[in-house]
């Protein structure tokens, strides 16, 4: 991270206290604080009972088993009716939940009894294709309303949905099914984007085709591209043919607090994508309260508008669950953020008069350097709150970010958490925290962060460690799908000799000596591209499948505006020798990348080289060619197996 090195930001001096039109009025207070430090578990429970019980919890957290955690286990709700009937049967029928803006320009606007009605006429349909509680759903869409639903609908029946970000290939497509075992795939026959139709049905039925499991019983076909696509009609629905003319009649039932809501599949260190199982109490009890108190939500008024693709976490917990649960009126995007142009997010937020935007900062940073002009054209002056998450923001995007689209006025919060923390970890409270620029801050009220040291020892503030979360919390993951080895080796291992389970979250942290935690980045192989996470492992085995390499080594660069960049090293095999150009090869592994795993994992660069530098122990020493990638004098070369090896790449990169 360039401008996000440790002494940047540590020479941020900027402050900023709660603007006037917060303090009082906010809905998070210091009590908040104050009564999670006096009796935490009591503090959860109160954020529990906001939501709608059919049986009452009496147990808030069994800990008994760590690190599987069970949160108000002998309790049993509905996730959608939480979400959705309690809204209406309160009178709220008629306020929007969903306006929704097509890229092409088209839109829509619906309110919660008809999000309840349509989700309630998909549920029939769904258990009409016998799907039951328990079955894996998976869900590969479009940013529709439909999207939206189809969650809703399986979280209705007490299914478990396994959303696919609409960018991954068949393969990936096809590994995340035939991981879960689901028995229904609910997608689109295409979705806009970039201002053409990326056709979502034909990955479908080649990820189908290509599946081992063969799972797979239905497909839940929404029209929405017009493109033309393949039908199999022993296998594929319609979804106007069958939701539309469904019964509106369906009454939700309850289920335990502990029900697994959803599978979603996040990149590891190793090659496999691993499936962070959620449950449906915890879960719904933090996205709630966090997107409440984080977002000092006041759903009479606000506009709130979370930019995320429901294909990512951020998109499940605040476009779907947090904003529902809460009676929110939302905004929802199906396209990127420059189509037709560049304004495009200024003109939907002048619009629809939206009050809360939550976005990235490499949307942030892209929109610096196209300049203020853009934003400037719109109206933007309903905005006042905004938030950052996904990756750490640099303070001169974060001054950018509240001068430019907040008007110099409105407090920022930079929000750090995970897919598989679920919900907010690390935030500022707006009306309570003074804000620093490029510091996530301090752990929400009810969450216990510390910083480590490798041996375990919590660091001396000013100083730098590993973050850990050191006490369980309500939207925690309850393991990895499949594999609770795995779920023990990967967060829980780290720190196992010391007393108390420590989740290790794989980022490093600084600590200010006000206590404040500054993200530092990931400290193992996932590189973090735009806010979303990759793993070098995953990139460098889809280049070895392909013929022509021999060897690769990938890394994560520091780059100006997607925070990293996806960087290549690789060896060709010897009888390729001559048959293509360095920039033909390198072409060829672009679009080999973006077959095997989508188009987000494509290299920005790829080198072709004749050796890697490995240690003595043949492991390749990534820390060095991340010198290169980023232009950097080379570290210490002393463990390399063979020395020269790094002089050679270098001098071929500057070639
Ligand atoms: O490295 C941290 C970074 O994103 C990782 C989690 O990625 P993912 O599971 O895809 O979830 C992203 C959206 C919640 C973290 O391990 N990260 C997330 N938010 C921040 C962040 N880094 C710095 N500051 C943040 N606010």
């Amino acid at each position: 991270m360039p401008s996000n090195s440790i002494d940047s930001l540590l020479h941020e001096e900027r402050r900023f206290p709660p603007p006037e039109e917060f303090t009082g009025s906010a809905v998070a207070t210091g009590a908040l604080y104050e009564r999670a430090a006096e009796d935490r578990l009591a503090f959860w429970a109160e954020q529990a009972r906001e939501l709608h019980w059919d049986t009452p919890f009496t147990e808030t957290l069994d800990w008994s088993n760590p690190p599987f955690a069970r949160w108000f286990a002998d309790g049993t709700l509905n996730v959608a009716y939480n979400c959705l009937d309690r809204h209406v049967i309160a009178g709220n029928g008629d306020r929007v939940a969903i306006h929704w803006e097509g890229e092409p320009g088209d839109s829509r606007t619906i309110t919660y009894a008809q999000l309840t009605d349509e989700v309630k006429r998909a549920a029939n349909v769904l258990t009409s294709l016998g799907i039951e509680a328990g079955d894996r759903v998976a869900i590969y869409m479009p940013m529709i309303p439909e999207a939206t639903v189809a969650m809703l609908a399986v979280a209705r029946i007490g299914a478990v949905h396994s959303v696919i970000f609409g960018g991954f290939s068949a393969d990936s497509l096809r590994d995340r099914i035939d991981d879960a075992g689901a028995k229904l795939v609910i997608t689109a026959d295409g979705g806009w984007r970039k201002g053409a139709v990326l056709p979502l049905k034909p990955t479908v039925d080649s990820a189908l085709a290509k599946s081992a499991k063969n799972t797979v019983t239905n497909v839940l076909v929404v029209k929405r591209g017009e493109n033309e696509i393949e039908w199999t009609d022993t296998r594929d629905v319609w979804w106007h043919d069958t939701v539309h003319g469904a019964s509106a009649e369906h009454e939700a039932q309850p289920f335990e607090a502990e029900q697994p809501l959803f599978i979603l599949y996040t990149s590891g260190t190793t090659g496999k994508p691993k499936g962070i199982l959620h449950t449906s109490g915890g879960y719904l009890t933090q996205a709630s309260f966090t997107h409440r108190n984080v977002f000092d939500l006041k759903p009479e008024t606000d506009v709130f508008w979370c930019t995320a693709d429901v294909g990512w976490v951020t998109g499940h917990s605040y476009v779907v669950y947090g904003p529902l649960a809460n009676g929110a009126t939302q905004v929802m995007y199906e396209g990127v953020p420059d189509s037709p142009a560049p304004g495009r997010w200024w003109k939907i937020i002048e619009k629809y008069g939206v009050t809360i935007l939550y976005a990235a900062p490499t949307a942030i940073r892209t929109f610096m350097k196209l300049g203020r002009e853009i934003p400037q054209a719109s109206d933007l002056s309903s905005l006042r709150l905004l938030g950052s998450v996904g990756e750490p923001i640099n303070p001169e995007a974060w001054i950018w970010y509240r001068d430019i689209i907040g008007a110099g006025k409105t407090p920022i919060v930079d929000t750090w958490w995970q897919t598989e923390t679920g919900a907010i970890m690390i935030s500022a409270l707006p009306g309570v925290t003074t804000l620093k620029p490029g510091s996530a801050q301090t752990p929400i009220p009810g969450i216990s962060i510390d910083v480590l040291g490798e041996d375990g020892t919590r660091v001396d503030p000013p100083n730098g460690g590993l973050l850990v979360v050191s006490e369980p919390w309500p939207s925690m993951l309850r393991g990895i799908w499949g594999d609770p080895e795995r779920f023990k080796e990967t967060y829980w291992s780290k720190f196992a000799a010391l007393e108390g389970s420590k989740y290790f979250a794989g980022d490093g942290a600084h600590v200010d000596t006000d206590g404040d935690i500054w993200l530092l980045g990931r400290v193992d192989d996932v590189m973090n591209i735009s806010g979303h996470r990759l793993s070098t492992t995953e990139i460098e085995s889809a280049l070895v499948s392909h013929p022509i390499v021999a060897e690769a080594a990938v890394v994560g660069a520091a780059d100006e505006t997607t925070g990293q960049a996806v960087v290549a090293f690789v060896i060709l095999r010897s009888k390729q020798a001559g048959k293509q150009t360095a920039d033909e090869a390198s072409t060829l592994l672009r679009t080999h990348v973006g077959q095997q795993i989508g188009a987000i994992a494509k290299p920005r660069q790829i080198f072709v080289v004749n050796e890697l530098p490995k240690t003595r122990s043949g492991k390749i020493m990534r820390r060095l060619l991340q010198d290169v990638a980023e232009g950097r004098a080379i570290g210490d070369t002393t463990t390399l197996a063979d020395t020269s090896v790094m002089q050679i790449i270098s001098d071929k990169m500057k070639a």
